[in-house]
């Protein structure tokens, strides 16, 4: 079988973790970046190996910065060439009622969610469309984009700056979705609830059991939980699969 490359972003925690181990269970090699220390990405890329990554790496991404963005490309196609699935999970979400939000803080949150989104995926596309394959032969290739459900019903706890980047990320995914079919490359969005994971650790106290019991499956989600239809989005399997929004959240938004 063809080995498959993937790149993930903000993988060095939480749904990034997860998302890299399951693909790394499915036999894709894994690149996964971090912004902070290195050293939780290096254990990060370890236990990847450990689940069956052929191939483990990482590198330091500031989705700000549009020169990292454009070295990490760099680097991954010195030693790789070529990708199959690109994972835009890494993001920032800060909780601030509407009226405190400075100017600086939506500029950071759209600058590393929505345009950051924007440009790692327009960078990738050289690496994307080098894994072609033939007419013959197409082979399947796919990103996956981390929105949120506040992208969808917006924010309450949230900012509303975090809740109108995950919107944008949506619309992002439907247009390259719809720019990107002619070349066989997919692009589907993902829209986690509430869960486990660095961005919700610090709602303690009654925030937190009032958002618990508004969720109809009674509990947070699990990294895990997330991670397995990242990869179910970026496995072959869903080649029929684009454009589209998977809702993963405990059964808050129905409709
Ligand atoms: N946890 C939730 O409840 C929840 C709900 C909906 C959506 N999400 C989304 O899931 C994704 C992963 O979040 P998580 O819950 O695992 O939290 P997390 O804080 O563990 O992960 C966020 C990751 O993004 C990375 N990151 C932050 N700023 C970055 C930057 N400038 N450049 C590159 N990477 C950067 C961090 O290093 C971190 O690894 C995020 O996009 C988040 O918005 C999470």
């Amino acid at each position: 079988m063809t080995l498959r490359y993937a790149l993930i972003t903000g993988a060095s925690s939480g749904i990034g973790t997860a998302a890299a181990l399951a693909l790394a269970a499915d036999g894709n090699a894994v690149w996964l970046t971090y912004t902070g220390g290195e050293a939780a990405a290096l254990e990060a890329a370890e236990a990847c190996r450990a689940a069956g990554a052929p191939d483990a790496r990482v590198s330091r991404l500031d989705l700000r910065d549009p020169a990292s963005i454009d070295a990490l490309i760099a680097e991954v196609d010195a030693a790789w060439g070529k990708l199959h699935v690109l994972v835009n999970n890494g993001g920032v979400c800060p909780y601030r009622s509407f009226d405190d939000i400075t100017i600086d803080e939506w500029d950071a949150v759209m600058e590393t969610n929505g345009r950051g989104t924007f440009l790692l995926t327009r960078a990738a596309l050289p690496l994307l469309r080098a894994a072609a394959g033939t007419p013959e032969a197409p082979v399947d290739r796919s990103v996956v984009n981390l929105s949120s459900i506040a992208g969808q019903q917006g924010a309450l706890k949230t900012g509303m700056h975090y809740a109108a980047s995950k919107g944008a990320i949506l619309a992002l995914t439907r247009s390259f979705a719809r720019n990107l079919a002619g070349e066989g490359i997919r692009v589907n969005a993902v829209t986690p609830g509430p869960v486990l994971s660095a961005i919700t650790d610090h709602l303690q106290g009654p925030a937190r059991d009032a958002l618990t019991s508004s969720i109809p499956l009674g509990e947070f989600g699990k990294p895990a939980d997330v991670a397995w239809i990242i990869a179910a989005l970026a496995s072959p399997k869903a080649a029929f699969t684009t454009g589209a929004t998977y809702d993963v959240n405990g059964g808050v938004r129905i409709d």
